[in-house]
């Protein structure tokens, strides 16, 4: 999968920027700190996911003082092309739309345009709460087609109808409630099953990958193991009758997968609460790398990775063993020197607001 041509415009501090970028290699984005580096590859990212890989709420990206943002862009999987385009408006409608259409569903983006992003931010994929180690699980399980993604969606849809009833009651039940509670209980013990159930597939899938890619990273001797969770035991739908009154009292849903834990373990210990700095770190970057060879077995494509700032994170060795393992397709890095026996493809200059082609 590669993205072929980007274009933004009133996106976060590009006024108006084209890009023609290299379909294959590394193109290494270079410039000093604040010239526009990250909201050039966000704006690639944006293209093929309606959203950000930095903050959640989207009207942040539109050029300050404007009123609407644009960005548009050219991308070829397998051998197929889609046109990718996104209006964003502070107020009135916006849209993003594939080959002009409306988009079918978010697994079809995820697996028509995969992408793997490495920021500094991802410490918290190891040092964070559990909420965002679910996230990463929920998107791979999405990626694994329709049945898989429904199920990941309809897990959401009935978590939410039963945490806003049991808000309603107040801790009271009359009849009616009690049946409609029974009904919503019967629903999540067994999607919510089926979703643990195939948090876990993947988890195995995936840790195959993370212990091969942390060993590259790393080269530790640590032993790095993953292990899901669960918030219940034996049958979802007994654990929900059991901690009814629980619930009632909380108004919120106090079992099932949106309580589960993915403890990444190092050495047999916790690595959110016994991992040092650089190990979160190597852990966090080892998990992206484990996400790009997973992906590239279930799709059969290689994601385009985009690498912010890593540079800043590791030292030299680490990111020369990063990158050498890193099957290069189409990587886009971002930092403000370019490290030693670095093999890039192509430089990118940010300056001024502008990007230029540069000789190294
Ligand atoms: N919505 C916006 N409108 C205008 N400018 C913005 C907007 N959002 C962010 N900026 C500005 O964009 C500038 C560049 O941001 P960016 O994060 O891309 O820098 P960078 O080159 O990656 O820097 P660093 O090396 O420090 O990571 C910042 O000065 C920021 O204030
Ligand atoms: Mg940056």
């Amino acid at each position: 999968m590669e993205v072929r041509s980007v274009t933004l415009d009133n996106f976060r501090n590009w006024r108006h920027l084209e890009l023609e970028l290299d379909t294959s290699g590394t193109t290494f984005i270079l410039g000093n700190n604040g010239q526009g580096k990250t909201n050039v590859v966000e704006g690639i990212y944006f293209a093929i996911r309606n959203r950000s890989f930095r903050v959640p709420f989207r009207e942040s990206l539109i050029l300050d003082g404007d009123a609407f943002l644009k960005v548009k862009s050219e991308v070829f999987n397998q051998g197929r092309r889609f046109d990718t385009e996104v209006l964003l408006q502070r107020s009135g409608d916006s849209y993003f739309r594939v080959n002009s259409k409306p988009l079918r569903s978010f697994q079809s983006l995820l697996t028509s345009f995969p992408a793997v992003v490495f920021q500094p931010e991802d410490l918290t994929l190891v040092k964070g709460g559990p909420g965002i180690r679910r996230d990463l699980l929920d998107e791979l399980v999405t990626m694994q087609g329709k049945k898989s993604s429904s199920t990941v969606s309809l897990f959401e849809k009935v978590l939410q109808q039963r945490n806003s009833l049991l808000k309603q009651v107040h801790g009271k039940l009359d009849q009616d409630a009690q049946n409609t509670l029974a009904v919503w209980d019967d629903r999540l013990g067994n999607v919510g099953e089926e979703l643990a159930s195939l948090r876990e597939n993947v988890l195995t899938e995936l840790s195959k990958w993370l212990v091969e890619a942390y060993a590259i990273i790393a080269k530790e001797s640590f032993e790095l193991t993953l292990a899901y969770r669960r918030s219940w035991t034996g049958d979802l739908l007994e654990a929900l009758n059991r901690s009814r009154t629980t619930d009632l009292q909380r108004g919120t849903t106090t079992v099932g997968p949106q309580r589960d834990e993915l403890d990444i373990l190092i050495g047999g210990k916790v690595a959110r609460y016994h991992a040092s700095q650089g190990e979160a770190r190597a852990i966090a970057i080892a998990t992206r790398l484990a996400t790009i060879l997973f992906l590239q077995q279930e799709l059969g494509t290689t994601p385009v990775v985009f690498l912010d700032d890593i540079t800043s994170e590791l030292d030299e060795k680490r990111v020369k063993r990063l990158f050498d393992s890193i099957p290069k397709a189409q990587v886009l890095v971002t930092g403000t020197f370019l490290p030693k026996d670095f093999n890039v493809e192509k430089v990118l200059k940010v300056e001024d607001g502008r990007v230029t082609a540069a000789i190294y």
